[in-house]
């Protein structure tokens, strides 16, 4: 079991590692006056959703706040957690100016991430943590638009399933555009210093 998680750690920080260089190798092919513009076009979108307290939401409803939009799931051992938790002190750490930020957390396992676990999940973490769960077809569509990879870990046949997915942090703006991203592993101090910037 302990060398299954490494290789899933190991795993989620590669996948985080190719989504930044994906995201930098965007930003930097085509270099002209539309380069910084495209790069935020490609990142986020619409969606539709349910949050944890059974709302249902959309993009819309995160318009004129900055948010920390993370993708991972409740079952996940470790990544997600630690991931979870370098968000909150890194809001903690930015005291009121972090009220400005929403932490969204929303799940790539929506099979067994009901309104019910999500709840009670996100208790565990910041007292802002949001939520957001839906249809296996809702949560497909909403990681496409933040370009998250994840997929059931296939040599897994028990209940107790894992999911490989990509583990990174993107910071949106108040009009829900990309303005920066974190890979997995980023600490708290590097995470603030990254969101102070924009705030
Ligand atoms: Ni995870």
């Amino acid at each position: 079991m302990k060398k299954r998680l490494a290789i899933l750690i190991l795993a989620g920080f590669l996948a985080g590692g190719v989504s930044a260089l994906g995201l930098y190798m965007l930003q930097n092919t085509n270099p002209g006056p539309k380069q910084v513009s495209s790069g935020k076009a490609l990142i986020g979108g619409p969606f539709k959703l349910t949050e944890h307290t059974g709302r249902r939401v959309t993009e819309e409803d995160f318009k004129g706040r900055f948010t920390l939009v993370y993708f991972g799931y409740t079952f996940c051992p470790d990544v997600c957690p630690a991931e979870l938790q370098v968000i909150s002190a890194a809001l903690d750490e930015l005291g009121k100016k972090g009220e400005k930020v929403t932490p969204v957390f929303i799940t790539i396992d929506p099979e067994r991430d009901t309104v019910e676990q999500m709840k009670e999940y996100v208790g565990n973490f910041h007292k802002s943590l949001v939520g957001l769960t839906g249809s296996p077809e809702e949560v497909r569509a909403a990681a496409k638009a933040y370009r998250i990879y994840y997929a059931r870990a296939k040599d897994d046949t028990s209940t107790e399933y894992l999911m490989d997915h990509a583990s990174i942090v993107y910071l949106m703006s108040p009009k829900g555009e990309y303005l920066t991203h974190f890979a997995y592993g980023t600490g708290v101090e590097k995470m603030v210093k990254g969101i102070a910037k924009y705030l």
